[in-house]
């Protein structure tokens, strides 16, 4: 059975104090038995204090981003080492943020997938379409490509540290939401693109988020779809109350 997963994006938002209020509130409020795993991914100057946090607690923490090179001369980076030194096991790569505002690419991806992998980190990676790939039909094979080019030069035993996040571009921070229709339909083509290109197991085993303005009234119907198994959450991950409200959705 796969796993179910709600991931907060917290992006560049909350400084160490609001931080702190952050998790102590998920700690206090978050049920111990509850169906999906909980992940956040605070900013990259909290992350030592977060995990610290989180020690006696099942909430992981991710990174936001991480360096694909082992160490060296890259002013302002952070490498896969440093973020496992410090306990995080997880790391958000190819968000759509990232791809647009910091020109990462499919081959620049790849190259942090396999760096994360090769320190047993988990990758969370992140794809999906524009607006205009919509319009024009393309959707299906731009995500197609996304993966092909940033993910499946992975081995067949990286899979089991692979968790994926179908985000159409469109959506994120918009309050535009795809539809439980178009996520299902857009995460069942996914999965039917892994089986084709690894095994069917695999594509059966992988968790596949949908990330794009999910919120407490909209969770429930998303998450509800046989494809659907989870979440990742940016704007909505930043108030206690209106995450937890999303975890509970399952
Ligand atoms: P959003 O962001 O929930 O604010 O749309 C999602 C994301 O960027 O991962």
């Amino acid at each position: 059975m796969r796993k179910k997963i709600v991931a907060g994006n917290w992006k560049m938002n909350k400084n160490l104090a609001e931080t702190k209020t952050l998790l102590s509130e998920l700690k206090t409020n978050l049920q111990k038995a509850r169906e999906a795993e909980v992940i956040v991914a605070p900013t990259a100057v909290n992350l030592y204090m977060a995990t610290e946090e989180l020690q006696q607690v099942d909430i992981k923490v991710a990174a936001q981003n991480m360096h694909q090179a082992e160490n060296g001369a890259y002013t302002g980076e952070i490498s896969a080492d440093m973020l496992k030194r410090v306990g995080v096991e997880t790391v958000i790569l190819g968000h759509s943020e990232r791809r647009a505002y910091f020109g990462e690419t499919d081959e620049l991806l790849a190259s942090k997938v396999s760096k994360a992998l090769q320190h047993d980190m988990t990758v969370i990676f992140c794809f999906g379409e524009e607006l205009q790939d919509r319009k024009s039909d393309n959707h299906f094979a731009i995500v197609e490509n996304q993966l092909k080019n940033g993910l499946f030069h992975i081995n067949t035993e990286d899979w089991k540290n692979v968790v994926l996040a179908y985000e159409p571009v469109w959506a994120i921070g918009t309050g535009e939401t795809a539809s439980p229709e178009q996520a299902q339909e857009m995460h069942a083509f996914i999965r039917n693109t892994i089986a084709k290109a690894y095994t069917q197991q695999i594509a059966d085993e992988v968790s596949i988020l949908y990330g794009g303005s999910v919120k407490p009234n909209n969770a429930n119907e998303i998450f509800a779809k046989p494809d659907v198994d989870g979440g990742l959450i940016g704007g909505a991950s930043l108030d206690a109350e209106s995450f937890v409200a999303i975890v509970n959705a399952f």
